[in-house]
């Protein structure tokens, strides 16, 4: 008989008179509760909750701490929303007293030491985007999309012209096209032509004096480097507008190419999968941004600035956009991205990108043998697969690919995104594993392709729950026990 004891919750563990904690008999003279509350604060009768022994509460909360797959635990391929290794020192470095003790109503005098390391995260991060003024204060990428945005209206509505339309690739992640239109924008998306990249046709064709901002991804979600992008951007400011680089993909080119070099005059980075920062999920993780000269004065405050008194928080910005954010941001994180920039230093961050690049292109070697890829001879850090063929053949799909993963012990990648490729299945390695691991995922995958249509159908098969219905958990979780 299976034993179901881990998949049950307390409650159902729960049985009258298990105690996991007993307190000793009370030794100093009882007061009645009646003298100690007002009558609104105390209850008839107990509350329901689980009687349960000490064991098997630390059974419970252990077992449930191992139905995550994490990037401490499982090889996490997961395109886009790639979360890099967060190597542990930078996690102790952020947990030392003399940074979580700290009060961010401190005076500026009392915390030189932060202020110095986040006014070195502005100026490292100026220096890889090659743009000179930073904003550390977005909690999140898409947060840091938002910000730049709002950045961008300020500067049209200063000088005095109306653009109201955002330029979007048909590619983008969905917090591009989503971002702009809460910024007031419209969106106009911009087709990718047959090689995966920006339709220069259609773009010059969409773009006129109400586009305020092209957004692109270089490299984009397909993991391909437009190298159009000069061109691009040159077409872009020839019509009045800004070009704005979703620096989402920035592993790929860290120290090798810089987004203000080849043209972008604004961008956000996502720290989590380029500088192993927790991921924000919309905070609080972090989502700074850089800008070129022009829109420096429209950046959120505080800045920290260097004058002769040392290190201070500046909120004498009188064009700013204001905070978007209480505070600094999410300090923590930045500490972690500091740790982490410093610690690889200019050529580490370069070997960082030409590892990452060479991982994804290895994948892409062996993975296209059984699994189309449409756009990859070669790839940059990620490269996105098609299930098409299988699903028309077969009737298994990139869903049934990515559940099954699960049973090897792999984290899914992303599927069905970017929406371009049919049955997509979108792999991104990162820097940090080993070719040992990745063969083992190409075997996994190649087997995978080879079994029957009803074991992947039904799978994952060696997970607590299978195949929840995924959108109404999200849309309707049951956080309350009811008996
Ligand atoms: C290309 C791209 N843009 C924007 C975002 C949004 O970033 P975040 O999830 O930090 O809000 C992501 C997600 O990682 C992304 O992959």
């Amino acid at each position: 008989m299976k034993n179901t004891q881990s998949t049950k919750l307390l409650f159902e563990l729960s049985k009258p008179g298990l105690r996991a904690v007993r307190l000793p008999e009370c030794d100093v003279p009882r007061q009645p509760l009646e003298k100690m509350l007002p009558a609104g604060a105390i209850s008839s009768s107990p509350p329901p909750l689980p009687e349960i022994s000490e064991i098997d509460v630390i059974r419970h909360f252990t077992n449930l701490s191992t139905y995550n797959m994490s990037v401490d635990t499982h090889f996490y391929p997961l395109g886009s929303c790639t979360m890099k290794y967060n190597p542990k020192r930078n996690e102790r470095l952020a947990s030392m007293p003399g940074m979580v003790d700290l009060h961010p109503y401190q005076p500026d005098s009392s915390v030189q030491g932060l202020l110095f390391l986040l006014h070195q995260c502005q100026h490292m991060l100026a220096e890889i985007a090659g743009l000179p003024a930073v904003s550390l204060q977005p909690a999140a990428g898409a947060h840091g999309e938002m910000t730049a945005l709002l950045v961008a209206a300020a500067y049209f509505r200063d000088i005095g012209e109306k653009r109201d339309t955002v330029l979007i690739p048909d590619a983008a992640h969905g917090t591009n096209p989503a971002i702009a239109a809460m910024a007031n924008f419209n969106v106009l998306p911009v087709k990718s032509n047959a090689a995966g990249l920006v339709d220069l046709d259609d773009l010059a064709a969409k773009l006129d004096d109400k586009t305020a901002v092209f957004m692109i991804t270089n490299p984009n979600t397909l993991g391909l480097f437009d190298g159009q992008i000069a061109r691009i951007a040159k077409m872009v400011h020839d019509a009045g507008g800004l070009v704005y680089l979703d620096g989402a993909n920035m592993n790929a080119i860290l120290g090798i190419t810089r987004p203000g070099d080849f043209g972008a005059d604004l961008m956000h980075y996502n720290p989590h999968k380029t500088f192993s920062g927790p991921h924000g999920g919309g905070g609080p993780g972090a989502g700074p941004i850089a800008v070129c000269e022009k829109l420096r004065p429209y950046l959120p405050v505080p800045i920290v600035v260097k004058d002769g008194n040392g290190y201070r928080l500046d909120y004498n910005r009188p064009k700013s956009i204001g905070p978007v954010r209480s505070f600094f941001g999410s300090v923590g994180v930045l500490v972690r991205m500091y740790c982490y920039i410093r610690t690889h230093g200019p050529d580490g961050l370069r070997r960082v990108a030409q590892n990452a690049v060479l991982n994804a292109n290895y994948l892409l070697a062996k993975i296209k043998h059984f699994l189309p890829v449409p756009n990859g001879e070669r790839c940059m850090h990620e490269f996105v697969a098609t299930a098409a063929k299988l699903k028309a053949d077969r009737n298994i799909s990139a869903l049934d690919i990515g559940k099954r993963l699960l049973d090897y012990g792999f984290h899914a990648p992303t599927v069905y995104f970017p929406l371009i490729v049919r049955e997509a299945l979108m792999i991104e390695p990162t820097e940090t594993e080993s070719r040992a691991t990745l063969d083992a995922f190409v075997e996994a995958l190649f087997r995978i392709t080879e079994e029957p249509y009803d074991l992947l159908h039904e799978a994952p098969h060696a997970t607590p729950v299978s195949r929840p219905d995924e959108v109404l958990a999200a849309r309707n979780p049951v956080l309350k026990w009811k008996a």
